[in-house]
């Protein structure tokens, strides 16, 4: 995805990871018309990402993230639009309280770190870019994949970690969230009993 400004100089970093200050870790990234571009990057994949995921509206922008906990990471590379780099997609988490069905169908309350979005650009599907940003996340908030919930995840993302993480057995919910099995083995299920 490509932007009429220098990428490269907004996001010094491969990875970046964006909080509700919109801050990139540069000191560029804390004037005014920085802020506006780095706002300009995250509204357009919102966007890219609802039209891919067929969604009514954007679940991502920089407003919602301004007003939210998530933490964003966007993921670019440095030699693409003329040494001006290019934005390669993106990966939203936040913690959300939640309530569960464990595996025998007992409610359990958690509030485990969830994937919110995440897109990678059409043309650069399949070539890893999601697994980096994956990793990075897992690394970054110390996660663990069979740990976390995912919200309305689309067949390419549950074949995703399938694939990368062999999470395939799903324990069914009765809200958008998935989780799998692992979630509820490890004693994270235990805590908090819903009352309804
Ligand atoms: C889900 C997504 C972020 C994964 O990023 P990625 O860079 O393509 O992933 P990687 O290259 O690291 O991993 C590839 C694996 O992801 C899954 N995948 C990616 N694109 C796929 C597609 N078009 N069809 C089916 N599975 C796909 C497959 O398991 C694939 O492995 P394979 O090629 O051996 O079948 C990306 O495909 C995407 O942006 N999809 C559209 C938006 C979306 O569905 N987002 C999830 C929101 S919940």
């Amino acid at each position: 995805m490509e932007f009429p400004f220098d990428i490269n100089n907004l996001f010094p970093e491969r990875i970046s990871t964006l909080d509700r200050n919109l801050g990139s870790g540069c000191e560029a990234s804390r004037r005014p018309e920085p802020q506006d571009q780095i706002a300009t990057v995250i509204n357009e994949l919102g966007r890219a990402s609802a039209q891919a995921q067929q969604l009514a509206a954007p679940i991502t922008s920089a407003s919602k993230l301004r007003y939210s906990n998530h933490h964003l990471f966007l993921l670019k590379e440095g030699e693409g639009n003329g040494g001006r780099g290019v934005v390669v997609g993106f990966l939203k988490v936040g913690c959300k309280k939640l309530c569960l069905l464990d595996r025998r169908d007992a409610h359990v309350e958690a509030e485990p770190l969830c994937v919110l979005d995440f897109y990678v650009t059409d043309a650069m599907q399949r070539h890893g870019y999601g697994l980096e940003l994956f990793d990075f996340m897992l690394r970054h908030r110390q996660a663990e994949p069979a740990l976390m919930a995912y919200d309305r995840p689309s067949a390419k993302f549950l074949s995703f970690l399938a694939k990368h993480y062999s999470q395939t057995e799903r324990v069914p919910q009765v809200n958008n969230f998935v989780v799998f099995c692992g979630f509820f083995l490890n004693g994270q299920g235990k805590v908090n009993l819903c009352t309804k």
